[in-house]
């Protein structure tokens, strides 16, 4: 498989980018869709701070992250200092909160593995799931959101990613396929690997944002302004990426022996981790390391089963994007 797959990508991928760029464009939410989501979450601030005046609210996932597409759900993080009360009990006390507000479809899901509050705002049309003190969510969402602001490709790269995946359905986290924030830390260390680059490390570079959570020191370069840059001596095309990034995950990663890391910008040994075998419920078949949270592979929802149906997709995208020639249309065609 290897041998057949040293592929020399075709050489009209350059007309393939009006189509991909065509896609992207379609799924970047309209800006009254902002104004939604800032309409609601004053709402919510209002509604919690009757109840706990000194609580804050923090958008994180797509909606901050600048990776959401259009019509996306919000995610919203809760934090309050007074935890006397357990999370459950705040969660059940928002939960009447909003109820009590004409707020729709309210839901606690307290036994989750991240506990949350659902609602849908009938004013708005959003739906909306509020975690408690999630903090390191809220700085990960951070450092996608400055990775996003340096070279345009990786948005572009990773709302075809998140297309291709939603409409093949690998997206399905509890189907043991990846999450949205799996993807797109896929996509931010492949164009760290591009050669010349089109990412810097920020957590290799000097600090200039710094903040403990949870006891894991999170630090790193958030001077953005600095690296408009950066990825300038590379000229790749976004259908060259989307190209090589199936084509790289399809035939090119090693799946027995590397994690894929963009906290140090590279592929570090699954050895080193000790992510070899499997422990529990985690396999590392797939091996994504948390840039914050470094024992949490991402990959670990990743089963026997799905790795074979995630590796078939990567191959299958890598084949159209190598052969069809109309690619756009199979790419993304429902499974
Ligand atoms: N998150 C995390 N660890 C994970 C999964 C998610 O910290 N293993 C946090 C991240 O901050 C992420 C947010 O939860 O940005 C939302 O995750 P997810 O729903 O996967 O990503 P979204 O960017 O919200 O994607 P979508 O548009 O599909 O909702
Ligand atoms: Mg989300």
């Amino acid at each position: 498989r290897m041998i057949k797959r040293q592929m020399q990508c075709r050489s009209d991928l350059g007309r393939l980018n009006a189509p991909f760029l065509a896609i992207y464009e379609s799924l970047i939410p309209a800006e009254e869709e902002k104004a939604k989501q800032k309409q609601l979450l004053t709402l919510l601030e209002r509604l919690v701070c009757t109840e706990w005046p000194k609580a804050r609210l923090y958008l994180y996932g797509s909606c901050a992250n600048s990776f959401g597409v259009s019509k996306s759900d919000i995610d919203v993080c809760l934090a309050i200092e007074d935890m006397d009360v357990n999370k459950s009990e705040i969660l059940l006390r928002l939960a009447d909160i909003f109820q009590s507000d004409n707020l729709q479809n309210v839901q606690a899901l307290t036994r989750a593995r991240v506990p949350i509050v659902k609602l849908m705002d009938p004013v708005t049309g959003l739906s909306c799931d509020i975690c408690i003190n999630n903090v390191l969510a809220v700085v990960n969402t951070k450092l996608l959101r400055d990775y996003a602001h340096i070279d345009a490709r990786l948005r572009q790269l990773a709302f075809i990613v998140k297309h291709w995946a939603k409409s093949r359905g690998v997206n399905e986290t509890y189907q043991g396929t990846l999450s949205s924030y799996a993807y797109v830390i896929m996509c931010i260390h492949f164009l760290q690997q591009r050669r010349p680059a089109i990412l810097p490390c920020l957590q290799e570079m000097e600090t200039t944002f710094s903040v403990t959570v949870e006891g894991v020191e999170c630090a790193f370069f958030d001077q953005i302004e600095k690296l408009r840059d950066f990825g300038s001596c590379n000229n790749e095309t976004i259908s060259q990426l989307v190209w090589a990034f199936f084509n790289y995950w399809a035939y090119r990663h090693d799946y027995a022996n590397s994690v894929i890391s963009i906290r140090t910008g590279n592929v570090i040994s699954k050895q080193g981790k000790d992510w070899t075998r499997r422990v529990g419920n985690d396999r590392h078949l797939i091996c994504i390391e948390d840039p914050f949270q470094v024992s949490h592979d991402l990959g670990r929802v990743v089963d026997k089963y799905s790795i074979k149906v995630l590796r078939e997709e990567f191959e299958r995208a890598a084949d159209i994007m190598q052969y069809d020639p109309n690619p756009c249309g199979k790419l993304f065609e429902p499974y």
